[in-house]
This record gives structure tokens, sequence and C-alpha cells, in this order.
């Protein structure tokens, strides 16, 4: 009954935070309110709250205009199987220095979506100083997409983040559609670690129509099996990576796919990245009809001697790269004068079966300290 009651005032709550009054918080399949096929709007600075609360009574939340206080979570990790997430107009989150996530969702069958002119606004350069992770404010990571099980995202539209965008973690089976991270503001206003997609220890992931404007990895796999990134557009960051990959509890990339993108303005085009003397392995990872524009150090960068930078001493052969297919890479005069087009440094036993074809990188110079590189391939 105590149950029933405090969901009944959500509604209530929710209804009054609604500014139209035609706008009324939909009840669907009424006769059985304990049941849950029902539809809950919330709205303005306690919509968050009230959603987290209710949140496994609801079959549908509308999150209208959300205001999320200052060093808190938009926090939907509890969600019933099943449950739609519709953001409609701004959500904003009020400035703190604190670690975030600023948003989590969690949960089986979740459909998540984005209704049309929805901007999900962390308004990221409060807290941009330059120094991402390295220093200065604290900044929160801003979607914790983790535990998310046969479940969808789609037409989200993210603007600044004051770091990372999007975490995937322990997800299986997750598509996310269309979404758009754009932290291009960071750019000249000292955006930083700005990653679009970090993703680990997940199975069966699609992304397909990403857009991302930033400032470091547009994609990150550093774990994970059957991964695919598709038809996305990478703009101002660190390009498509693998890694790095080492040192963490799951050490294991399997199957990653990223096909028909674009990278374009960015530090790097393709990297992979395996860990200095650490084990663990990336086998099957493709990359496919990319096509590479100004591009200003590494067109292809792949290095078994990543040491929290690139390319730092002796490669190692603990984290076999194996089974890499690199094809339709386009990116005639892609590269800066000043950068490489093609680097790879490998263990003595580190790289094996490889495919490499159609690949057509060039602009930059020939890296000089590339190491045990397989036949398919050259560093010229
Ligand atoms: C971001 O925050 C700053 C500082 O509070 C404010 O001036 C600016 O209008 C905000 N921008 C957006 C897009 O909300
Ligand atoms: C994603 O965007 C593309 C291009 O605008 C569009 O054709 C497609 O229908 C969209 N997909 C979804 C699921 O909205
Ligand atoms: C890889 O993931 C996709 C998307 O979930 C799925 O359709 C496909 O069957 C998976 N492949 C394997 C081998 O499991
Ligand atoms: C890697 O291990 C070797 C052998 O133990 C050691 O000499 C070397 O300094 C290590 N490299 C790094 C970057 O830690
Ligand atoms: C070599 O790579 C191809 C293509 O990825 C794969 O089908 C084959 O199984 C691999 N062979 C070995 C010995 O790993
Ligand atoms: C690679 O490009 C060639 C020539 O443009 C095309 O025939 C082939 O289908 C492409 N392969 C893939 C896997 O996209």
């Amino acid at each position: 009954m105590s149950k029933l009651f405090s969901f009944l005032s959500v509604v209530a709550l929710a209804a009054g935070a609604i500014a139209s009054p035609v706008a009324e918080p939909s009840i669907t399949d009424a006769p059985n309110l304990a049941k849950r096929a029902t539809s809950c709007t919330f709205s303005g600075s306690s919509g968050a709250a009230s959603a987290s609360a209710s949140q496994k009574s609801c079959s549908t939340i509308i999150l209208s205009d959300v205001a999320v206080p200052s060093g808190t979570t938009l926090d939907l990790s509890s969600l019933s199987d099943d449950t739609t997430v519709i953001f409609e107009g701004e959500t904003t989150w009020g400035y703190e220095e604190w670690v975030g996530p600023l948003l989590q969702i969690s949960g089986t069958g979740i459909t998540v979506k984005g209704a049309s002119g929805a901007y999900l606004n962390p308004n990221g350069s409060r807290w941009w100083d330059g120094q991402g992770g390295s220093g200065g404010k604290t900044k929160p990571k801003f979607f914790y997409a983790h535990d998310l099980i046969s479940s969808t995202i789609t037409d989200l539209y993210i603007e600044n983040t004051p770091i990372q965008a999007v975490s995937i973690n322990g997800c299986n089976e997750l598509t996310i559609t269309n979404m758009t991270i754009n932290d291009e503001a960071g750019d000249t206003e000292g955006g930083h670690n700005t990653d679009g997609f970090d993703i680990g220890s997940s199975t069966n992931v699609v992304i397909t129509g990403a857009q991302v404007y930033n400032q470091d990895d547009c994609v990150a796999v550093n774990s994970g099996t059957n991964i695919t990134f598709s038809g996305g557009v990478c703009s101002g960051g660190h390009g498509l990576s693998i890694g790095s990959v080492g040192g963490r509890s799951d050490n294991t990339v399997d199957t990653v796919t990223f096909e028909n993108s674009e990278v374009k303005s960015s530090v790097n085009g393709i990297r992979i990245k395996a860990t200095v003397n650490d084990t663990g392995e990336i086998k099957d990872v493709t990359y496919s009809g990319i096509t590479l524009s100004s591009i200003s150090k590494y067109g292809i960068l792949i290095e078994q001697n990543y040491n929290g930078g690139d390319l730092k001493g002796t490669p190692t052969s603990g984290i076999p790269i194996t089974d890499l297919t690199i094809e339709n890479v386009s990116g005639a005069g892609a590269v800066a004068s000043t950068g490489y087009d093609v680097v790879v440094v490998c263990g003595s036993s580190g790289c094996s079966n490889w495919t490499w074809s159609n690949v057509d990188v060039t602009g930059g110079q020939t890296y000089s300290g590339c190491m045990n590189v397989p036949s398919v391939t050259s560093c010229s």
C-alpha cells in the first residue's frame, strides 16, 4: 500500500512540474496500477530523483526538461525489464567537481530514445581546463551505459561532456544508433580526454551512425567480444582505437570491426595499442572501408610498446595482435607532412596472420623505428 501511495505521489508531482495543462502523464492500462504498464513523466529539478525512485514501477519513463542537481547521478540503473526511457527537451546537470557519472542506465530489454530535438546538455565547458583526467578540476564522467542486456539506445544528442562521454561495460547485445557526441567547442575551450565511446568487458555491441566531435579516442575498445562500429564520423580526436589493452582485469579483445566510417581532423586515424610487458590478446580485429583526412600524427599506428604514451621503448609480445585485417582504407594525402603514414612496432612474435589490402595512406613521413612488421605491409 505504501508503495502504491508513493508511486501515485510521484505521478502527481510530475504532473505538477509540467508547464502545459494539456500535457499530463499518460497512464495506460490502468486497471492494475501495481503492475507496470504505466507511463511516467518527470520534469524539472525534482525529476531525476523522482524518476530514480519510481524506476521500477514505470514501463515508460519520459524525462522532459529534467534539471539534474549538482553532484548527483540521473540514476536509472535498477530499471525493470523492458522499460522504455525517452529524453525530451533539454536535460541539464548542475556543476560540481566530482567523478560522476552524470547519467547511468542499466537493465535488460531497455529502449532508450531521444525524442525529436532532445538535447543532453552537461555543459562540460564549466569543467574544461585543458587537463582532462590528469589534473585541475575533478570532472564527472558523463554516461555509464553499464550492464545493458538486449537493449537499444537511439538518437541521443549530447553536447559538451566534462570528460569521457559514454562508458560501455558489462553489456551484451547493446545497439546504439545515431548518437551524436558533440564536444567540438572543447577544441578551443580546453576539452581534454573527452573520449566518445570507451568499451570494456562487453559482447555483441553495435554502434552505428555515431557522430563524435571530441579531443580523445572516438572509440576505444579495451576489452570485449564481437563489437562493431559502423557508419560513424569521428572528428577532432584520436581516431578509432583498440586499447590501450593491458593492465586491467580483462585484457582480451576478440572480433572487433570498424567499418564504413570516416576519421577527419584527428591526431590518429587507426590505432591499436598493446601495453608493453603486459599479457592479453587482440585478435580478429577488422578495419574496413575507413576514410581518413587531415590526420596530424599517425595515419595507422599499431604498437606493442604503448606505455601511457605511444611508442615507448622495446615492444613485447605478451598481448599478441593476430588475425588483423585492414582493408579499403582511403587516405591519400591525409597525413600531415610532419606525421607518419603507417607505423607498426611489434614484439618478436607479437603480430601474425595479418591481412592488409587496398590501404592508401600517404602525406606523412616514414617512421624509422618499425619492428617485426608482418610481410603484408611495411612502414614506407
Ligand atoms: C554553460 O555554463 C555557462 C556557465 O554557467 C553558461 O554561461 C552557459 O550559458 C552554459 N551553456 C549552455 C549551452 O548551457
Ligand atoms: C539513423 O540515421 C540515418 C541517417 O539519418 C537514418 O537513415 C536512419 O533511419 C536512422 N536510424 C534510426 C534507427 O533512427
Ligand atoms: C555479434 O553481434 C551481433 C549484434 O548483437 C549479432 O547479431 C551477431 O550474431 C553476433 N555474432 C556472433 C558470432 O555471436
Ligand atoms: C619490461 O620488462 C623488461 C624485463 O623485465 C624490463 O627490462 C623493462 O624495463 C620493462 N619495460 C617497461 C616499459 O616496463
Ligand atoms: C588467419 O586469419 C584469417 C582471417 O582473419 C582467419 O580466417 C584464419 O583462421 C587465421 N588463421 C590462423 C592460423 O589464425
Ligand atoms: C573494398 O573496395 C573494393 C574496391 O573499391 C570493393 O570492390 C570491395 O567490395 C571493398 N571491400 C569491402 C569489404 O568493403
